[in-house]
């Protein structure tokens, strides 16, 4: 009675996917696996259950970063223990009369597992569990054992396609292909999606909406819960004949500026970019060559600048490293960086940010299919961007990252990308149209208006 009473000032009632969940009986058990779909409410209301079911339970809820797990969990169950727990900030625990705790934990650093060695929990869950690698999750199912009798130790996963763990998430709850240790009758997975959580429908319509609009392999992933649909080609939404546009005079007054991915070994980038009134950027020219000195690529640089004014050039951080033998026999003074020897030619740079996944995100947005065309345009002579774009790959480690052998024109057009305000993408960009694949156009100087 006093339990009943208990859990009747826990507000909301699960959905049905959300108490298949709650009744799952298999040691591993997996939710969602599209995003809205409940799956953090459902994680959450579980272990407060258990921990209020079952007395002197140890539970640990992790997420891959304590911010994010402050924000999805913490604050929360603050929120909804309120009276039904004590939180320690010191052990950043609740801990409940009955002597259940529930401890919050994360793993940043892939080492940050261990400070749960020798630990017992008798109930382990992993929040957007596709952000741990396959090696934390096999540590932290050594933790999750038992002593109470009666009880069988489980754990509990949400998640979302894409990151780090997306492989062994898939393979597992997924594709169902176990090991010979593994045994397939210990692991459920509930299939949940958007459509799934009647009170975020109710509440929120718009979010529908705004996973409907996403770029379509996005969408598969995030709306439908398509495993398979962040694979393969990394930009699927690259089109010649959207992205690539007739070269024409850049007017002298626009903003012009310079991103570089360097390398000697590997080919060195050079892309020119010119900002339209309208937010729209043009690449307008490049620069592609392999075992070319620093300093001879500069004098090429400001050769084929001839008068332009230039802003600025972001450049790869590598360019700031110091350089080994060969540099310093042929190509300057021993111990200086590229961005020395380029400064010193007469080509000053900028360390560009080097944030891969905001990065690519923003390459994305500028790739996006908009009413009067995308955001970004780029001239016939920038001929290996326009080349290898189309090749780059997901990385299989981590899916939102990209990946391919010939990556210098995508990461210099990254560079050049993030070195803009973030501002200038939202606020001149129109609104996204859906994507029709029989109306495509060539883009010539006509759709621009000039
Ligand atoms: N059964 C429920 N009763 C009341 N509110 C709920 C219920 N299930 C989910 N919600 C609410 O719906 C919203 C989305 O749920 P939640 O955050 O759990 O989804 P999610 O699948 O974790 O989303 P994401 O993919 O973004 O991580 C939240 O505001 C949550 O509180
Ligand atoms: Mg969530």
């Amino acid at each position: 009675m006093d339990k009943l009473k208990k859990t009747h000032v826990l507000k909301g009632r699960p959905n049905p996917k959300q108490k298949q969940f709650f009744m799952s009986k298999t040691r591993f058990c997996a939710y969602g696996g599209a995003r809205g779909g409940g799956k953090s409410w459902a994680m959450r209301r579980k272990f407060v259950l258990l921990a209020l079911r079952y007395s002197s339970l140890e539970l640990l809820l992790l997420r891959r970063t304590l911010n994010e797990l402050m924000e999805n969990h913490g604050r929360p169950l603050l929120r909804e223990l309120n009276t039904l727990a004590k939180y320690s900030s010191t052990s950043r625990a609740f801990l409940f009369p009955n002597g259940s705790r529930i401890r919050l934990g994360y793993c940043d650093k892939e080492k940050d597992v261990y400070q749960y060695q020798g630990q017992e929990y008798d109930v382990i869950g992993l929040e957007e569990a596709t952000r741990f690698t396959s090696e934390q999750m096999q540590f932290l199912a050594t933790c999750n054992r038992t002593s109470k009798q009666g009880f069988y130790p489980r754990m509990y996963f949400t998640c979302n396609p894409g990151g780090v763990g997306h492989a062994w998430v898939k393979r597992l709850f997924i594709d169902r292909d176990y090991t010979q240790y593994e045994k397939e009758e210990d692991y459920t997975f509930i299939r949940a999606s958007v459509y799934d959580n009647p009170v975020l429908l109710k509440n929120d319509p718009n979010y529908v909406r705004i996973l409907e609009n996403l770029p379509e392999h996005l969408r598969r992933a995030h709306l439908e819960g398509d495993w398979d649909a962040l694979g393969g080609q990394f930009f699927p939404e690259f089109r010649v004949q959207r992205h690539v546009c007739d070269a024409f005079e850049i007017p002298s007054w626009w903003t012009r500026f310079r991103s570089m991915d360097w390398g000697y070994s590997d080919p060195c980038c050079v892309l020119w970019f010119a900002l339209g009134p309208d937010g729209r950027i043009f690449v307008y020219r490049e620069e592609y060559a392999q075992h070319v000195l620093s300093s001879e690529m500069a004098g090429r640089i400001l050769a084929r600048s001839k008068q332009e004014k230039i802003a600025y050039t972001a450049a790869s951080p590598d360019a700031w490293q110091t350089r080994g033998l060969r540099h310093k026999i042929a190509d300057g003074v021993e111990g200086e960086s590229i961005a020395e020897v380029f400064s010193k030619c007469g080509v000053s740079l900028l360390r560009a940010d080097p944030a891969r996944i905001a990065g690519w995100q923003r390459v994305r947005e500028y790739l996006a299919v908009r009413e009067g065309g995308p955001l970004l345009q780029i001239f016939p002579c920038c001929k290996n961007l326009i080349r290898t774009l189309p090749l780059l790959l997901h990385d299989s480690h981590n899916l939102e990252d990209a990946a391919g052998s010939e990556d210098h024109a995508a990461e210099a057009l990254r560079y050049g990308l993030m070195s803009r305000p973030k501002k200038s993408v939202i606020t001149k960009a129109k609104a996204q149209m859906p994507y029709d694949p029989f109306s495509e156009q060539r883009s010539g100087p006509g759709f621009m208006g000039r």
